[in-house]
């Protein structure tokens, strides 16, 4: 039996992530959604209230986890505020995107490590929109990208400070996908996500990457 945690499993590539991994029975899941609500009823999961932009909310999930041990977290729950050609800096959006995306992801992450297993995951949702070594790199989705390449080094950093307990940190970059956020003309559909994640915790990659379509990225 392996329990896992994946935040933001309302919609989008939350929502096909643990429908796709709770249709095996050994797997049990504990989602979140800002509300506590999702649509999928299976008793090998539940879904809690976590708002990652309260520290109050935050306490509340990791009280109501207590000392169950878990062998995955999977840190999806993100948001994009900014339209998708705006370039200015927006003072209230930076801070709205950096208190969900990073500051609350962290938050989490750090409350929870004293719950994993041995060969235990942790999978950092971030962007090719985080990422450095982008071609086709614009100035578009500035609170956004900045948010998700701190995630990215958050990846880096924590893989190196959790080497010597086992823990394996990754970055995972979904594509382009059919979701509230990327809208519907975008290429890939959460369950082909879905499945490259659980392809990701099939196995014992070596921490500290960042990953896409199962094969290891440019930063
Ligand atoms: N879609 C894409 O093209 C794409 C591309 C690259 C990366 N990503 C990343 O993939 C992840 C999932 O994206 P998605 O497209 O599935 O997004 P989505 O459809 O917009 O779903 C976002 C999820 O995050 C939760 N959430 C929103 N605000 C939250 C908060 N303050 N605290 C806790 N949870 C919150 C939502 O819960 P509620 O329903 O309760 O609001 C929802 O379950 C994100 O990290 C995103 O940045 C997406």
């Amino acid at each position: 039996m392996k329990t896992g945690i994946i935040t933001g499993c309302s919609r989008g590539i939350g929502f096909a992530t643990v429908d796709l991994l709770t249709e095996n029975e050994n797997m049990k899941i504990i989602g979140t959604s800002t509300t506590g609500n999702c649509a999928i009823t299976k008793s090998n999961f539940e879904c809690f209230p976590l708002n990652l932009s309260k520290s109050k909310s935050i306490n509340d999930f990791a009280n109501l986890i207590g000392n169950t041990k878990i062998d995955f977290l999977v840190n999806n729950a993100g948001i994009l505020l900014e339209n998708w050609n705006e370039s200015a800096i927006n003072l209230e959006y930076l801070r709205q995107t950096f208190n969900v995306n990073l500051f609350g992801t962290i938050e989490l992450t750090e409350k929870l490590i004293p719950n994993f297993n041995k060969n235990g995951q942790i999978i950092n949702i971030t962007s090719d929109w985080g990422s450095f070594s982008e071609k086709n790199f614009d100035e578009f989705q500035p609170h956004y990208k900045m948010s998700k390449a701190a995630l990215n080094m958050y990846t880096k950093l924590l893989a190196k400070r959790l080497e010597n307990q086992n823990i394996i940190v990754s970055s995972f970059d979904p594509g382009w996908t059919q979701t509230d956020m990327g809208g519907t003309d975008a290429t890939r559909k959460p369950q082909e996500v879905a499945n490259d994640i659980k392809n990701l915790l099939s196995n014992i990659p070596e921490s500290g990457n960042f990953w896409h379509q199962g094969k290891i990225r440019a930063w």
